[in-house]
This record gives C-alpha cells, sequence and structure tokens, in this order.
C-alpha cells in the first residue's frame, strides 16, 4: 500500500495542499498519497490514533487543530515550540515530531522577492496564530516588528515574548493614519468577511504583504494596491511552507515555481 500523507483542518475542502503534494509526489515517483481530512474542532487525538494505526507516515494541519498537534506530539521542534503550533507532523519509528514550517516558508518567500529583513521595521497587523510565526520569523531574521491589533493586549502580550517587537498601544480598528518610518507592512487580520475594511496611508511604493490569499485577501490587497503600496498575496508562503513540509518528509525540496503557478490558476478559476 502506498505511504498515506494528508492535511487534517476544518474547513478543509478549499485547502490546495492535495494538489502541491500529489504534484511533487508524482514528480519524484514516490509511492505516497495525499489526501485533505476534515476533522471537527476536538476531534483531533482520535482522529489522529485512527490515522496512526493506519500507517500515516507525515501530515500538514491546519486551523483549528494546530495546538492540538503539537500537543499531540512526543518531540517537538525548537520552532514548533517557540511558536506554540505545529503544521507538519513527522512520523519516526514510532513517534511524531511536530514542526513549524509557516516560519522558514515566511523567510522563503522574502528572500525570494528580494526582501531584506535584516535591520528593517515592519509594521504587522494581527496578533494571533499566524502573526506569531511571522513575528518569529521577522525577529529571526533581524528584523524589528512593530503590531497594530484590534485587541492591544492581544498584541502587548505576543509583543513582549519577542525581543525587538513593540505593540501600538491603540485599537487597530482597520485605519493605520501612519506609517512614517516603516519599510513594510504584514497583514495577518482577515479584512475579505464581515465588511471590515482596511484604511492606509500612502504607501510610496513600499511591500504590503498578506499572508492569505483568494476572497480572503483581495479586500485588503485592493486597498493597498489602491493606496501606492507593492501588494503581495500568501500563495508563496502557502506553497514555501509545503516545500519545507515535503523536505521533512522525504529529504527533497521539490520545485515551488510550477506549484504556485497551478495553484495561482485554481484560486483564479475559484473567484
Ligand atoms: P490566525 O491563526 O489566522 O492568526 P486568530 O488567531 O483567530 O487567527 O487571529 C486573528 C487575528 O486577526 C487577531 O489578532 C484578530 O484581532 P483580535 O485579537 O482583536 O481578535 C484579528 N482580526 C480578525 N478580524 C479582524 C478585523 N475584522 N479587523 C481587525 N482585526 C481583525
Amino acid at each position: 500500500m502506498s505511504q498515506q500523507y494528508g492535511v487534517i483542518g476544518h474547513p478543509i475542502e478549499q485547502s490546495l495542499s492535495p494538489l502541491i503534494h500529489s504534484g511533487w509526489m508524482k514528480e519524484h515517483g514516490l509511492d505516497a498519497q495525499y489526501r485533505a481530512i476534515d476533522v471537527a474542532p476536538g476531534s483531533f487525538d482520535t482522529v489522529l490514533e485512527n490515522l496512526t494505526q493506519d500507517g500515516a507516515r507525515g501530515l500538514n494541519i491546519t486551523a483549528p487543530h494546530k495546538q492540538a498537534a503539537l500537543a499531540a506530539a512526543t518531540h517537538l521542534s525548537e520552532t514548533a515550540k517557540r511558536i506554540g503550533a505545529a503544521n507538519t507532523l513527522i512520523r519516526r519509528g514510532d513517534d511524531w515530531y511536530a514542526e513549524n514550517t509557516d516560519a522558514p516558508g515566511f523567510q522563503h518567500t522574502l528572500a525570494a522577492a528580494n526582501i531584506v529583513a535584516a535591520g528593517r521595521r515592519f509594521a504587522l497587523i494581527g496578533a494571533g496564530g499566524a502573526a506569531r510565526g511571522v513575528v518569529h520569523a521577522l525577529t529571526q531574521a533581524g528584523a524589528s516588528v512593530q503590531i497594530f491589533n484590534r485587541t492591544p493586549s492581544k498584541a502587548a502580550a505576543l509583543a513582549a515574548d519577542f525581543p525587538g517587537v513593540t505593540s501600538a498601544a491603540e485599537v487597530f480598528d482597520g485605519q493605520i493614519t501612519t506609517a512614517d518610518g516603516f519599510d513594510a507592512l504584514i497583514n495577518t487580520a482577515s479584512f475579505g468577511f464581515e465588511g471590515a475594511r482596511l484604511v492606509l496611508p500612502a504607501g510610496e511604493g513600499r511591500l504590503f504583504y498578506d499572508i492569505s490569499y483568494g476572497a480572503a485577501a483581495d479586500p485588503a490587497l485592493k486597498s493597498a494596491r489602491d493606496t501606492g503600496w507593492k501588494a503581495m498575496d500568501g500563495l508563496a508562503m502557502l506553497v514555501a511552507q509545503a516545500a519545507y513540509s515535503f523536505e521533512h518528509w522525504f529529504g527533497i525540496f521539490p520545485d515551488t515555481t510550477t506549484a504556485l503557478a497551478k495553484c495561482r490558476a485554481a484560486v483564479e478559476t475559484r473567484t
């Protein structure tokens, strides 16, 4: 039987991970299968147990199970521990190893876009799980970060965990009035739903990076482009984090360019 891999999340039907990983498995002639597994909140441990019994060798984990995945693993990487979430599980012997490839995936996309983070100042919107991965990646790369968040206490708590990170004291209500002194702005909060609007000052060609993609990213990217920011979505980050997971499982860093083009085409047919 083929080796079993997959992505666990809820909802999961929109996931592009099967498209990405199945393509790489085929390209490298691996006898392996990758599928999307819908798991309701609270059922992660039971499902993982069943998958383990069925011989699963590797899993990607997405919302809302990234903390549960970390808790279920017997070995944790330093990155996964620091971020407090796992997006990748690797089977070694009789153990699950937890890893987080979101942070290296994010760093990879900055490098691919020729963006130097060291010594630069980033503004970051949001203070949830995704923001924590980005803060880890940016501080590792030597950048300083200021966090803007709807709930300032959550921004302050996140900032306190990382050196070189501060938080804005005021409530972020969808509007940033001045971006003076920032080299780039990263958005981890969704403005695609609930009618929320993002209002930005003039970008003057600086980077606006929304880590989501498709309908979730479109309104924020439009606001950014309209105000002169160089807008980038999170599709390359999705592919890069997948590539690091694939490397953990198979020891091969796969081709991200073709995978990204396939994902771009898939997202465009949806909208
Ligand atoms: P994720 O794992 O994607 O980061 P999360 O942990 O639920 O998801 O965090 C979402 C972040 O986006 C939070 O910082 C949230 O603000 P609060 O801390 O105040 O909840 C922020 N967010 C979500 N919707 C938002 C909106 N419409 N306007 C501003 N911020 C929003």
